[in-house]
């Protein structure tokens, strides 16, 4: 991939376009643009035994919402054939250098190791987690089929592309920290690369994209205009984590990558009409989100809504969020955990939608909620103002388990 012109773009596009480009010609790029010294160091032993355990040290909003970092790689991996305990040796000690390389911290580096289920076939073990399939009926999905997937988030730009390097044995000091161990050797890289975004502001940058019209808003964290996560529809870190069994304490990771039609999100339908799809139509009635979403604080009150849903959509318009909060567990807990971001990999703007559950039922349980096929027909079509169905293009899927951190390197239950 060509990199990005430093002259002709400000500089944190700039840096946003070298972690979409990738390799280590981008990467000396980056660090020839940053402020190295800024980046932390750190210790294996400050690391939580769930890898998932991030929100203790993301940064908050002044309501209290955790802010995702705001640079993401998501690096697939193959394995170069079957692991040995040398092998797992290995992979440890390259992830605790990562470690030491960069802090338990958004401004160091989060990362999650996460394996699919064509990697437990190939160490001749049962698969813990199914495969991925198709799971409504508007969409014929490409299906993950590399065995491991690392999710590298970072304030920093460089930090995720530099750890990327450095395990796959192509940089040799990041942070100024020498790698004890690569995973070269053990895994190859897999396919596809996939990065991404998030954060105020940043959706806004894009607006010479073709697909991303000027009406996208200057604030807004994620493409569609609104801000997302609030911590009420969030999932606590618990009820994302795995109960018993070999992998207690672990989690898993739904990815759904979606391509987003922007222009008709923006430019058919007003911003009445854009909250009653994203939130419910009582949102839009009473004013709820006359901006970006900061006026609801921590809380979407979604809940007052949810019982309305079918009534909403026999009315002729439906709410995304309203119809997913139908999925919450009965005392109201939202059983998903969302960590998505922004992408324009390929050129072209979508979601890439990061998501851990304690078990992918969870996820298709609540998806499936969120399709509202169950509403078609009655007041709204299949996606026509069934939430933001119209809008959004579902491209690929994979599921991965991600363990509890003492067996994140080549699990082997
Ligand atoms: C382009 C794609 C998407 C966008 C822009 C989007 C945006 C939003 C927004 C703005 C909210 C309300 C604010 C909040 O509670 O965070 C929300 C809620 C939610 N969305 Fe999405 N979403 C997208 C895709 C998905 C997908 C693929 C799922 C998968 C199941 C999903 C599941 C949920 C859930 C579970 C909630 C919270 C419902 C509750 O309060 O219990 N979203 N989404």
């Amino acid at each position: 991939m060509e990199l990005p012109d430093p002259d002709t773009l400000p500089r944190r596009d700039y840096l946003r376009g070298l972690v979409a480009a990738g390799g280590t010609a981008a990467l000396a790029a980056c660090l020839d643009t940053v402020d190295e010294e800024t980046v932390p160091t750190g210790t294996p032993d400050e690391r939580p035994s769930r890898q998932h355990a991030w929100n203790d040290v993301l940064d908050r909003d002044e309501a209290g919402n955790s802010r995702p970092p705001e640079h993401h790689v998501l690096l697939a991996l193959d394995l170069a054939g079957v692991p040995d305990e040398a092998d797992r040796e290995r992979v440890e000690t390259a992830f605790r250098s990562l470690e030491r390389a960069y802090a338990y911290d958004p401004d160091g580096l989060l990362f999650t190791v996460g394996y699919g289920s064509s990697y437990f076939e190939q160490i001749g073990t049962e698969p813990p987690i199914p495969q991925p399939t198709a799971i409504t009926s508007s969409e014929d999905p490409e299906l993950d089929e590399f065995d491991t997937l690392v999710h590298l988030a970072s304030n920093n730009p460089e930090v995720v592309l530099e750890a990327e390097e450095a395990l796959l044995g192509e940089g040799t000091e990041p942070n100024g920290v020498e790698m004890d161990a690569t995973l070269e050797g053990v895994f190859e890289r897999g396919q596809p690369r996939r990065t991404g975004f998030v954060g105020e502001g940043l959706p806004a940058q894009y607006t010479e994209m073709d697909a991303v019209p000027d009406s996208v808003p200057e604030d807004a964290p994620f493409f569609m205009g609104f801000k997302s996560g609030f911590a009420n529809s969030q999932a606590p870190e618990d009820r994302v984590t795995i109960q018993d069994g070999p992998y207690e304490g672990g989690t898993t990771t739904h990815v759904e990558s979606l391509d987003l039609q922007l222009r008709t999100w923006f430019e058919q339908d007003d911003h009445f009409l854009r909250v009653a799809q994203l939130f419910s139509p009582e949102h839009a009635e009473q004013d709820l989100v006359p901006g970006i979403g900061e006026e609801l604080g921590a809380s979407t009150g979604i809940e007052q809504f949810v019982d309305r849903t079918a009534e909403d959509a026999a009315d002729g318009l439906v709410g995304h969020a309203q119809k997913a909060a139908r999925a919450r567990d009965e005392d109201g807990t939202p059983p998903l955990l969302r960590r998505d971001f922004n992408t324009v990999d390929g050129d072209f703007p979508g979601v890439h939608f990061l998501v851990h559950q304690r078990s992918v039922a969870d996820f298709v349980r609540v998806r499936e909620a969120m399709a509202g096929a169950d509403l078609a027909g009655s007041g709204v079509g299949q996606s026509h103002n069934n939430g933001i169905l119209q809008y959004i293009f579902v491209n690929r899927r994979g599921n991965f388990l991600v363990p509890p951190r003492r067996q994140r390197s080549l699990p082997r239950q």
